[in-house]
């Protein structure tokens, strides 16, 4: 709206009439009255008109506003302001002093304006708000046409990718997953695999005990191997059994590039009545096939294990040199150092005595277990020359194994 529109709209406030008695108007019967209040109605209703921005203008003109309030609240203050709107001004100098001939006529006069001034006001404030409204909307839209946020998605972290790649091959020969505690108890970590309290395998194993509140039952501690499943599944489930456990150990180490205090294994255990030395070397040697790639060649050498008997050590043909310990370049082969088998984990037929702990008749069942070490293992396969870096979590070295 032009500014002289709002010009004439704000004009009579230089001489404004209620400002007057209508004595002082020369305003003496009903035709005068009706006339002084349709003057202001029709002011009214011109300001009642604008818009927000257009009524921001008239309030500071009339210096209703200070430049950051809202002028529709202004403008409101302005006519039904309860101080020095213009409805009081009408009430104190028109209403109350008018001669008690007028006060019908302008009584009258005075409601009819007030009700029509409040539902206007009522009906602007709304219509104000929904544009006010729209427009937020409109300016908020979301503009699918525009191109997204990039946001880089993560990925699997090489351990989990190597667990994934493990579990995959059992589960294709009938092997389950089961899952088990970090925390252990001794009996479940040591004792129950025949390895008692004064044995010295022990030693290499001891680990992280927890603090415990004075006479707590048992001692608890870090599992420094998935081996205490055996016995959680054994517990739980008659032969035939054959699990696979994915999970983290903890034992006393001090890193180095081959040591960790905390690492990751997969337990094996396969029992059942008629299961040989032959079905355990047989699921080994697939197993380290699927994983290393067919021309490997696998041997066992015998170890020990308080928990299996006979124990062993399983090797696989270097992956590196081809089983040759020297390198491609000519020289020893620096993954083997020239030895052309690399050790790869501990295994064996289950000790007997492991099945006394189990409730499991020892003349009737045979088994296996394994215990793989993960990370060995992934740093074999790509290899990974110290074991730190899993734990780091260097995204250069993540983002190499997307
Ligand atoms: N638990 C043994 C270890 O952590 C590995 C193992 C598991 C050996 C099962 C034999 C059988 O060293």
């Amino acid at each position: 709206m032009p500014f002289g529109v709002i010009y004439i709209a704000i004009m009579p406030t230089v001489d404004d009439p209620t400002e007057k008695t209508l004595a002082e108007l020369g305003v003496n019967d009903a035709q005068g009255v009706a006339e002084k209040f349709a003057e202001v109605r029709t002011r009214f209703d011109r300001q009642v008109a604008f818009d927000a921005d257009e009524i921001r203008s008239l309030m500071l003109h009339e210096a209703w506003l200070g430049s950051d309030s809202d002028p529709v609240t202004s403008l409101r203050n302005f006519w039904v302001g309860r101080k020095a709107g213009v409805l009081t001004l009408i009430t104190e100098n028109w209403l109350k002093k008018s001669p008690p001939s007028l006060k019908g006529v302008v009584g009258k006069q005075f409601n009819e304006l007030k009700t029509h001034i409040e539902t206007k006001l009522e009906e602007q404030r709304k219509r104000i708000e929904e544009k006010t409204e729209a427009a937020a909307l409109n300016r908020e839209q979301v503009d699918l046409s525009l191109p997204g946020v990039i946001r880089p998605v993560g990925s699997h972290h090489l351990i989990r990718q190597v667990f994934q790649e493990i579990e995959d091959i059992f589960f294709s020969i009938g092997f389950s997953i089961v899952e088990g505690p970090e925390i252990e108890t001794p009996y479940y970590n040591f004792e129950a695999l025949n390895i008692p309290e004064f044995h010295p395998v022990r030693d290499d194993m001891d680990t992280f005990y927890l603090e415990l509140p004075k006479g707590a039952k048992t001692p608890l501690l870090l599992r420094t191997h998935t081996s205490p499943m055996q016995i959680r599944t054994m517990e739980k489930q008659k032969p035939p059994v054959r699990v696979i456990v994915p999970g983290k150990v903890y034992r006393r180490d001090n890193p180095d590039a081959t040591h960790s205090f905390a690492f990751h294994q997969i337990e094996g255990l396969a029992v059942d009545t008629d299961i040989t030395f032959c079905d355990f070397t047989g699921t080994i040697e697939y197993f380290v096939k699927q994983f290393f790639g067919p021309s490997v060649k696998t041997r066992f050498r015998p170890s020990y294990f308080p928990f299996t008997e006979p124990s062993v050590e399983f090797d696989v043909s270097c992956p590196f040199c081809g089983g040759t310990g020297t390198a491609a370049a000519g020289g020893t082969c620096t993954k083997c150092k020239g030895a052309a088998w690399i050790e790869l984990f501990g295994a064996g037929m289950v000790d007997p005595a492991v099945y006394g702990f189990v409730n499991y008749d020892a003349k009737k069942v045979s088994g296996f277990a394994f215990g793989i070490g993960i990370d060995r293992l992934a740093m074999l396969k790509y290899g990974i020359d110290d074991i730190q870096v899993f734990f780091q979590n260097d995204v250069r070295f993540l983002r190499q194994f997307p």
